[in-house]
């Protein structure tokens, strides 16, 4: 890891050398690290948060001195949530060569402190378990925030009450979503301000942790053949596609106040294209990498509605089996228009991409489900095959796609000659696909991004200016839609989506890949 080094961190030193036994290297400085999971009862602790913990600690990545509580309302004894945590462990371990040893050592790290979240009491019992593991060491805390928005600000102002420490450091990791709009953001960030400094706040992304979104930067700035080619001159257009082949599922009560703008594009989406068209940072330090970040967003143009479709899906029936509408979910509001689709073209004015059209595609109940960023290149200037392959050349310019996820791959598509005697264009790729090349499993984004909270590294949070630009692009067209009930076009569950993304597409001339 390129970012190893002695820092000083929140006041103070630590060592980092991320190696997997780097921590235990570092004995002498007896340091402890306490994760508190809060809202360890709910889905995403489950489903992420304790196996990419679990996974961590498999790859010796956590220090010798570590403490994982889970914090939640449910009554649950510490016995209780190691048997939850072991039987709902999906992570990628759990089929390795002692799997079951490592587990068990892992759980017996593994407490449990049940309470409200807005109780000073409830959080000071918490604090007094976490004293009696942290005796004699530099405590350092770190709170991950996996539960509902509106409790952010009270879990922050009861878990920071008088346990500040002088040595040690105390971070809080936020999950999303950070607002709802850029008030509503600015405010939740404000309140948060009032317990905690902007370097103590985590505000997580996790398709920033995933290994192709971190790859983006070395594809852009190691590589020669490609960063002379990435601007206006060469790139007819981008397009960031996300899809989703399943519903809200257990999510409806969420999503319909957020709906797919909020829950993809305003943060997902929007971050990897930041990478993709943000100017070479000075260094690979995260201050330096974030201001290229926010400078790039800052010269966008607020979304418009004529650049804005958006869907919903609906149910139906098909080879005997029935898929149900959005609209089923009980709790989802019959007459609800949120959109479960969005397609939208945003703009970048600046030298390198003005005119380039940025297309943004997200959706559940697709057809299909991935994330991949498609980079359409012009046409070959001159005549030489254009004279005998014309058409054949207009519709295959070269494309470079990254494939976020799943099956990971990178490829260039070119035109090559059929092998033989005559004399005909092929189409082929230039593929690097992830399985192929690496036989090492690709970590969870959430195992990356709790190791860099635990190190203090910021690169892949999001700084406040950061998402204060983010949501001023899509805020006005948000309420918009909103102010003016905008029906969103109905497709069939496991269907491409509205029609009205293609003509979107075609207004600037492009064919979604
Ligand atoms: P849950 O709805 O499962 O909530 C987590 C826990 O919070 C619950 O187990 C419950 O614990 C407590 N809780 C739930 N509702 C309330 C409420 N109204 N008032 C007080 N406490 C409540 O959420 P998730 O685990 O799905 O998500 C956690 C956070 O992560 C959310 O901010 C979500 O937006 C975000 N997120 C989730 C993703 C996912 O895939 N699930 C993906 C990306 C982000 P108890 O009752 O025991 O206190
Ligand atoms: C979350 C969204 O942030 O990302 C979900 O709230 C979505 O709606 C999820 O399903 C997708 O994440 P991933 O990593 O499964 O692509």
């Amino acid at each position: 890891n390129s970012f190893a080094d002695s820092s000083i961190v929140d006041g103070s030193v630590t060592n980092f050398e991320v190696s997997p036994d780097h921590f235990s290297s570092s004995e002498q400085i007896k340091t402890t690290v306490s994760v508190t999971v809060v809202g360890a009862s709910g889905d995403l602790a489950k489903k992420k948060i304790f196996p990419a913990l679990f996974a961590l600690y498999y790859e010796n990545f956590l220090p010798e001195h570590f403490t994982i509580f889970g914090y939640a309302r449910s009554k649950m004894s510490d016995e209780e949530l190691r048997n939850m945590i072991s039987k709902t462990l999906t992570c990628r371990i759990d089929k390795r060569e002692n799997c079951g040893d490592k587990m068990e050592k892992f759980l017996q790290r593994c407490f449990y402190q049940s309470g409200q979240y807005y109780s000073e009491e409830n959080f000071k019992e918490l604090d007094k378990k976490l004293k009696e593991r942290e005796a004699g060491k530099v405590p350092n805390r770190l709170f991950y925030l996996s539960i509902p928005p509106n409790i952010f600000v009270d879990v922050v102002r009861c878990a920071t009450y008088g346990a500040s420490s002088p040595t040690g450091w105390t971070r809080v990791i936020v999950e999303k979503p950070f607002g709802r709009d850029s008030e509503s953001s600015r405010e939740l960030t404000a309140s948060l301000k009032q317990y905690l400094t902007e370097d103590q706040i985590f505000r997580i992304d996790h398709y920033l942790g995933k290994e192709l979104v971190e790859n983006l930067s070395v594809l852009r700035f190691s590589n020669l053949v490609f960063e002379p080619l990435w601007s206006r001159q060469y790139i007819r257009n981008v397009q960031l596609i996300f899809s989703e082949d399943f519903g809200t599922e257990g999510r409806g009560g969420y999503f319909d106040s957020y709906g797919i703008i909020r829950d993809i594009m305003q943060n997902h989406l929007l971050q990897i294209l930041a990478l993709f068209a943000m100017e070479t940072p000075v260094s690979l330090d995260a201050e330096d990498i974030r201001n290229e970040k926010v400078k790039v967003l800052k010269s966008m143009r607020p979304l418009e509605i004529e650049d804005v479709v958006v869907g919903q899906y609906k149910g139906h029936s098909k080879g005997g089996k029935s898929y149900p509408s959005y609209t089923d979910d009980p709790k989802v509001p019959n007459n609800s228009l949120t959109p479960t689709f969005a397609a939208a073209a945003l703009f970048i004015d600046n030298a390198r991409w003005d005119g380039v059209p940025f297309l943004m595609k997200a959706g559940k109940a697709l057809h299909s489900n991935g994330a991949e960023i498609r980079v359409q290149f012009r046409h070959v200037p001159g005549n030489l095959y254009r004279r005998n392959f014309g058409t054949y050349l207009d519709k295959n310019t070269n494309e470079l796609v990254i494939r976020v996820q799943p099956n990971e791959a990178i490829y260039l598509k070119i035109n090559n000659k059929v092998p033989g005697l005559g004399m005909r264009l092929d189409r082929s790729n230039l593929n690097l696909l992830y399985s192929a090349k690496y036989s090492r499993e690709i970590p969870d984004a959430y195992e990356r991004l709790l190791l860099d909270a635990i190190e203090g590294e910021r690169r892949l949070f999001i700084r406040s200016d950061e998402l204060d630009a983010a949501w001023a692009l899509f805020t006005p067209v948000l309420k918009e839609l909103e102010e003016k009930h905008v029906f969103p076009e109905l497709y069939p569950f496991g269907s491409r989506g509205p029609v009205g993304a293609h003509y979107l597409a075609a207004k600037y001339n492009v064919r979604w890949g």
